[in-house]
């Protein structure tokens, strides 16, 4: 049964997440709350542990020390197989999308939900057909993901992460490798999401022209600390030196022999 959740309690309770891999620390005691209908992004630089987070979230890593608590469940504890219902209402876009390349968009769109519910076929093609419209995609259902351009490519994987009706929805870099018209795109798509069926986001990005346009709130990640969580004004206006140097994009000399 599923705890009863009060309304003021977050809808996602990160507490004190550790991750290891051999030596290399790259989650440091990460503490944050998610509320739900809100939309957090998570900022920072290149291998600031950001994609390492999502993935400790919806449990496809293993955390080395902390909790995760979705819903007033604690679920980091718990096996694969009592994870596949958690994952149903935890969506996750994958930072380079994913697509099956033998499948049709159709295919590829209905592919959740032939793997979780027992839908006929008329139910499953309403289903897909609402998501492609919500992504701007009707009309692409017969087309293979060889024939779709790189802006339509996330949009269509973005149809699928949300084919389950999930309450979460992780994007990683859902803008990655677009030009600056289809980022602002997938930007308007976050934002419907958001509006139409109250998901909650949590967008993990360095783009931060995508930030500005759908944070309610902004986290900034550096080596896998916190360094600084508020609402999107007050991060984007910090004069924090790590996250204005971020903002600004300029370059230490010492990142040029590391690049
Ligand atoms: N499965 C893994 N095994 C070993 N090291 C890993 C693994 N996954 C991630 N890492 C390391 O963890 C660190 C953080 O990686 P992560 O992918 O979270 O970075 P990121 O903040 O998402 O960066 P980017 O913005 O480039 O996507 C990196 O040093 C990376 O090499
Ligand atoms: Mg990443």
């Amino acid at each position: 049964m599923r705890p009863v959740m009060n309304d003021t309690e977050p809808l996602l309770q990160l507490r004190g997440l550790c991750k290891l891999f051999g030596d290399l620390q790259v989650l440091r005691d990460v503490d944050l709350d998610l509320h739900a209908g809100e939309t957090l992004v998570v900022l920072g630089p290149s291998g600031a542990g950001k994609s390492v987070l999502l993935k400790c979230i919806v449990g496809l890593l293993d955390l080395n020390r902390g909790s995760v608590v979705f819903r007033g469940r604690r679920i980091d504890t718990l096996s694969e197989r009592a994870l596949v219902p958690i994952r149903r209402e935890i969506g996750f876009l994958f930072q380079l999308g994913g697509l099956f390349d033998s499948m049709s968009v159709f295919d590829n769109v209905a592919f959740p939900i032939r793997e979780h519910l027992r839908a006929d076929e008329a139910t499953c093609r309403d289903r897909v057909a609402q998501v492609l419209s919500l992504v701007g995609m009707e009309g692409g259902a017969d087309l293979m993901p060889a024939d779709l351009s790189g802006g339509q490519r996330r949009r269509i994987a973005l149809a699928r992460s949300i084919v389950l009706e999930p309450t979460l929805l992780l994007y990683d870099e859902p803008t990655a490798g677009l030009d600056p018209v289809r980022s602002d795109v997938v930007a308007r798509i976050i934002r419907r999401l958001q509006e139409t069926l109250g998901l909650t986001g949590v967008v993990v990005t360095h783009d931060i022209a995508l930030a500005k346009k759908v944070a309610d709130r902004l986290v900034f990640l550096h080596e896998g600390r916190v360094h600084l969580v508020g609402d999107r004004d007050t991060v984007l206006n910090s004069s924090d030196p790590t996250i204005s140097q971020f903002l600004a994009g300029t370059s230490d000399p010492h990142e040029l022999e590391q690049a």
